[in-house]
């Protein structure tokens, strides 16, 4: 038998409805705050995201989907969606048309991780990115519109953590700091953090590995080696943050796993999810829009892993998902009736209704045990006896109680069946 590739997954309908729940509580909170929805392509050029992310993150050096096309060309499947919806606001020239674009989306993204819980190869992403601005609120907005997102599911057991990166080159300075104090330490690092001293050395600090943590304990923190501007930016972002009441912690140590962030970062913790606790993590990227090639425009944005946040949901029973039933089910009494019901049942659901009725044959027994499966409120019967009156029956399925109607007041028949 063939199966869904590792670390992809179907979402069969009884959980659609929760993805459809989120979804809606995603389109209401961004469209509040004015966010409009962007849609790019499933696959860029591989440079893009190349640039963008940087060669020496996990992702790119690692995860990445890429493929050679039959043109010859490099193409990869997103494995996030900064990098494209950059390239799609310079590619369209967004910015001359408004100097600030709020953008949001929602889709998969691809890349190649060790699947478990919590972790795909196929996930999905709800994210945000505003780019055009600088104002510390705007940072402070992302966090609190992916909070009150989190939060409108009924997530209880979360914790926000914040940090500021600074600017590139105190950032740069700042490593040359820390690779002195790690110089005489690099015998007690682990060999996955040796390699990274050269190539991404703030991401020791990610380091699951506990000689890693044990080193990392006493390095110094970039927090303190920021400039005034920095400085002066993250205080903003903190005391929006506590105006609107976001239960924030600052948290020095986070580096985040993308190479395009400025001063703010920040994630959203879950109590409930097990290691893969990140329900959402972003930042500022002043520099991005550059590196893409686009003008010099300040950036911020975040992103949110959907599969996460519904597992969070599951595990602490946050919400339940309505089941999709029909407002009717059609039992046709005798067999040459069929089409005349397929007819009533067409002219209903052009009316608003819900309504299914039988395509197998069934008897009116099993019709009837049809509609009790379905558990519709009410069923609809068509008899040649109740027609040849121009009438049919409506029968409310939780009283028993039925009434006989007249077919020419398809209207009245609708506004019944919506009172209960
Ligand atoms: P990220 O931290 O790589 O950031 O991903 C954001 C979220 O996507 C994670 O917190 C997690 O919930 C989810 N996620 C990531 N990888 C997986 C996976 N393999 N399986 C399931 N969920 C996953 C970004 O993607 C940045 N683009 C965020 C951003 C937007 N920064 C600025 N603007």
């Amino acid at each position: 038998m063939i199966k869904a590739v590792t670390g992809t997954k179907d979402i069969l309908p009884l959980e659609i409805q929760k993805w459809k729940y989120l979804e809606q509580i995603v389109n209401d909170t961004f469209t509040r705050f004015n966010y409009k929805e962007i849609r790019t392509p499933i696959f860029e050029v591989t440079s893009l995201f190349a640039r963008g992310i940087g060669e020496a993150t996990d992702i790119v050096s690692k995860e990445m989907y890429t493929f050679i096309d039959r043109g010859g060309d490099s193409l990869t499947l997103r494995p996030e969606l900064t990098a494209s919806v950059v390239r799609a606001l310079v590619e369209h020239s967004l910015d001359k048309k408004q100097n600030l674009n709020k953008l949001f989306y929602i889709g998969p993204m691809f890349r190649q991780e060790r699947p478990q819980a919590g972790r795909f190869r196929q996930f999905h992403q709800f994210g945000a990115e505003a780019i055009g601005g600088n104002d510390p609120l705007l940072d402070a907005e992302m966090i609190i519109v992916a909070y009150d997102i989190i939060s409108k599911l009924g997530l209880k057991n979360l914790s926000v953590k914040i940090n500021s990166l600074g600017t590139p080159s105190s950032r740069e300075e700042y490593k040359n700091i820390l690779r002195e104090y790690l110089n005489d330490k690099i015998h007690s690092l682990s060999e996955e953090s040796k390699k990274r001293l050269d190539l991404n050395i703030l991401r020791i600090f990610d380091s699951k590995d506990e000689r890693d943590k044990v080193v990392m304990a006493n390095a110094p923190l970039l927090i303190n080696y920021l400039e005034q501007e920095s400085i002066e930016h993250f205080e903003k972002v903190k005391s929006a943050l506590s105006n609107a009441g976001i239960p924030y912690e600052v948290d020095s140590t986070l580096v985040r796993g993308l190479d395009y962030y400025t001063h703010t970062t920040f994630e959203i913790i879950s109590g409930s999810v097990g290691s893969q606790s990140a329900l959402c993590g972003g930042g500022r990227y002043n520099g991005l829009v550059k590196e893409i090639g686009g003008p010099d425009l300040p950036g911020v944005g975040f992103a949110a892993g959907i599969e996460r946040i519904l597992l969070a949901c599951e595990n602490e029973n946050s919400f339940m998902a309505e089941e999709q039933i029909p407002d009717l089910y059609i039992v046709t009494l005798e067999k040459e009736l069929q089409n005349k019901s397929f007819d009533i049942a067409l002219q209903f659901r052009r009316n608003g209704l819900k309504v299914e009725l039988d395509y197998l044959n069934r008897s009116v027994k099993a019709q009837m045990r049809e509609a009790n499966r379905l558990n519709v409120k009410f069923v609809l019967m068509i008899g040649g006896e109740e027609l040849s009156n121009g009438e049919v029956v409506l029968k409310n399925m939780k009283n028993s109680e039925q009434f006989n109607l007249p077919l020419n007041n398809l209207v009245g028949i609708t506004n019944k069946i919506m009172e209960v």
